[in-house]
């Protein structure tokens, strides 16, 4: 027997995007950086777009944006359907959320995080004429036992029953926002409890798919793209989720509707990202519970990142330190 035959179960290694990828994030997150606490949230996105941007250049691939920072017109750079990548490599889609929680960023508050997340071209729902989803996402536990079409009292007790635990145990991260009034009302009267998140739902879904976190479960109405990285992220993990396109009003329904997109439909993971190959990266800007954001240590700044990738299930953290000359001026050192 051969070295080859005894380890035929493993795939020969190819290239793990991602990990281009992460340094599209970590320049964006450094960047966005002096914006922290600035009140000045279009700033802060304009600084991490710009170096997203630029980095993107440099990876070898056929990106094309599906979901950026809006339509062509409005957005000068990292629009739905700009090129990006050197043009060699695989064709893919790209989602890109510069910064997951601008307002975040701009109060000096926690959970803001800078995110791209690549599949095969073709298979990532643009979902952009909708703005809202309603989402449900929880880790491996989750699948054949949670369903957007039951009441939440009902997800919570099965989930606690799947996860071994009693349902006073259960957290659940939700949006803090006067539409989920009710639904928080109802979280609590089944006995869990609610993890209120000020903004940044892709963190609050990622954080309910980690088998190491204090969430078990995610919900509510998010931003539509939010929804789709999420996706992207869960699949990576083993993870459950759902969402529901949830238009605000009969004109952005019959906008969706003309876009192709299904509506009043329980769209899975593979609905929102179909097939087997999606990467995930996100680095943290301000300190949250998935990572902590940048840092600088004297001659050195410090990023952390989680790179994630669904054909092998690898998930890292990575923590790199970057020389704080090459990235500020004189008079910042
Ligand atoms: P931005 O950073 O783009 O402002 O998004 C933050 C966010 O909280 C998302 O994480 C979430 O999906 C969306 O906004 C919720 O939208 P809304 O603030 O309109 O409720």
């Amino acid at each position: 027997m051969t070295s080859t035959d005894t380890a035929s179960h493993f795939t020969h290694p190819d290239r793990n995007l991602a990990m281009e990828l992460v340094r599209a994030t970590e320049a964006a997150a450094i960047r966005a950086t002096p914006w922290i606490g600035r009140g000045d949230k279009n700033a802060a996105d304009g600084a991490a777009v710009d170096a997203m941007r630029k980095f993107l250049g440099t990876v070898n691939f056929d990106g094309v944006i599906v979901i950026g920072e809006g339509e062509k017109d409005h957005a000068p750079m990292l629009f739905n359907g700009e090129h990006v990548g050197n043009g060699r490599g695989p064709a893919v889609d790209i989602a890109v959320d510069p910064i997951d929680g601008t307002s975040l960023t701009a109060a000096g508050r926690q959970n803001a995080l800078s995110v791209i997340a690549v599949s095969d071209r073709g298979s990532m729902l643009d979902a952009s004429s909708v703005f809202r989803m309603n989402k449900i996402v929880t880790g491996p536990a989750g699948h054949g036992v949670v369903d957007l079409s039951q009441s939440i009292g009902e997800n919570i007790r099965a989930l606690a029953k799947a996860l071994g635990k009693p349902v006073s145990e259960i957290r659940v991260a939700v949006l803090d926002r006067p539409r989920h009034e009710e639904l928080i009302e109802e979280i609590r009267a089944a006995g869990a409890g609610t993890r209120l998140l000020l903004d940044g739902d892709v963190a609050g879904g990622i954080n309910a798919a980690r088998y190491e976190s204090r969430i078990d479960m995610c919900v509510g109405i998010g931003g539509s793209p939010e929804g789709v990285i999420t996706a992207a992220a869960i699949k990576a993990l083993g993870g459950f989720m759902q969402g529901m396109l949830a238009p605000s009003d009969d004109e952005e329904r019959a906008k969706g509707i003309a876009a192709g997109l299904k509506m009043d439909t329980i769209l899975s993971a593979d609905d929102l990202v179909q097939g087997d190959n999606t990467f995930f990266v996100a680095t943290g800007v301000t300190d949250g519970g998935l990572v902590e954001g940048v840092r600088r240590k004297g001659p050195i700044i410090r990023t952390e990142s989680i790179v994630l990738r669904s054909k092998s299930g690898t998930a890292r953290r990575v923590i790199a330190d970057h020389l704080a000359e090459k990235w500020l001026e004189p008079d910042q050192l």
